[in-house]
């Protein structure tokens, strides 16, 4: 069978990361990765491989900066069967109707709203929503994140209600320009925060509720969890639940700090030291008074890679359970 062809429009962070995981697999293949900029992404783009394509108005410039340029981004469309969206939040909207023209498939991120595809993406939570449909978002990180640990309680004990903080990175690491730097900023002060109700895009009856604050740091976000379940259950029991799923990792062993975790991506020879599973501290599972407690951190570049891969195998059909396709893009990724 023929690979499912994948364009990659905007090659930042998510973008960069997206193509080299469709990479790893067999059953599809990148046919071009879009940029803007003609800056050093784009150059180690092409030296490894994928053509590069760029808005109309940019061609020259690639071509002036020692960068052939393929084509346009919608040269690169024609080619594609689905096209994974990792344009900056707010401009994906805008390249729907690019995709509806060339009858291609379309994933968005979780900067984009979920109303633009109608159908919001965790491939523990609702893979089977996702099959053969022409448009999904992949939920954000925060939210892919709080879909991992809440699907499978929701599962096993029932979900009455879950309330999370979620400590956010202000920036990612090559981020020169966001803040803050020396505060804490409330964000957003009216409360609660949109994070829950994104959640609810995936699992419409999770009673959820969330504030969220940035801190100046670009590792990693930090939840802490509280959440009430139906069935009694001791921490022993929702510790053999998490260990149970592949995209959790316990972390321990003098780990005390998100710093610790980024160094352990590192360690393991992960490819740019990304942790893709939710990284859950399992000393801190805690049962008090009927309810669960526990601190999870949250590599905001990574997490949403593996989900990317599902969601264009239930798009295209490639694997009809979801459970399977989860096996398969772990073993390729190495999770
Ligand atoms: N970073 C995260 O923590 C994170 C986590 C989960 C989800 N997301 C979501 O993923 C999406 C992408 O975020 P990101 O952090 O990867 O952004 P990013 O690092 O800023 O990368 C965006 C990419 O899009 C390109 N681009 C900009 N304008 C474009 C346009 N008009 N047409 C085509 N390409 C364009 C940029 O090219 P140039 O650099 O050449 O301008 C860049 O390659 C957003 O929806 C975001 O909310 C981000």
């Amino acid at each position: 069978m023929s690979k499912v062809k994948v364009a990659i429009n905007g090659y930042g962070t998510i973008g960069k990361r997206v193509a080299d995981a469709v990479s790893l697999q067999d059953d599809m293949e990148i046919v071009g990765v879009s940029k803007t900029r003609p800056n050093y992404e784009a150059s180690i783009a092409h030296d490894k491989g994928y053509n590069v394509y760029t808005l109309a108005n940019r061609v020259d410039a690639m071509k002036q900066a020692g960068i052939p340029a393929a084509g346009t981004v919608d040269d690169m469309i024609a080619k594609a069967d689905v096209v994974v969206d990792c344009t900056p939040g707010g401009i994906g909207k805008k390249n729907k109707g690019l995709y509806e023209k060339a009858g291609v498939k379309g994933i968005w991120q979780g900067g984009e709203d979920h109303e633009l595809a109608g159908c919001s993406f965790n491939a523990i939570s609702n893979y089977e929503e996702a099959l053969g449909r022409d448009f999904v978002r992949v939920v954000s990180c925060n939210t892919t994140g709080l879909c991992r640990v809440i699907y499978p309680l929701d599962q096993e004990f029932g979900v009455k209600k879950v309330r999370v903080t979620l400590m956010r990175r202000a920036a990612d690491p090559n981020d020169i320009k966001k803040g803050p730097i020396n505060a804490i900023v409330p964000n957003p002060i009216k409360l609660p925060s949109h994070h829950g109700p994104d959640v609810k895009t995936v699992m419409p009856h999770i009673n959820i509720a969330s504030t969220a604050v940035k801190l100046p740091t670009t590792l990693m976000h930090l939840h802490t969890l509280n959440i009430e379940l139906e069935k009694d259950c001791s921490s022993e029991d929702v510790k053999d639940l998490f260990a149970k799923q592949s995209r959790i990792r316990f972390v321990g062993q003098g780990i005390s700090s998100t710093a610790e975790v980024m160094e352990l991506g590192k360690d393991l020879g992960r490819p740019r030291g990304d942790m893709w599973e939710n990284c859950i501290w399992d000393e801190s599972i805690t049962m008090y008074e009927g309810e669960l407690y526990f601190f999870q951190g949250i590599h905001q570049e990574s997490d949403v890679i593996p989900e990317n891969v599902d969601a264009i195998r239930a798009m295209m059909e490639l694997e009809s359970d979801g459970a399977k396709s989860v096996v398969k893009t772990n073993k390729t990724m190495g999770l």
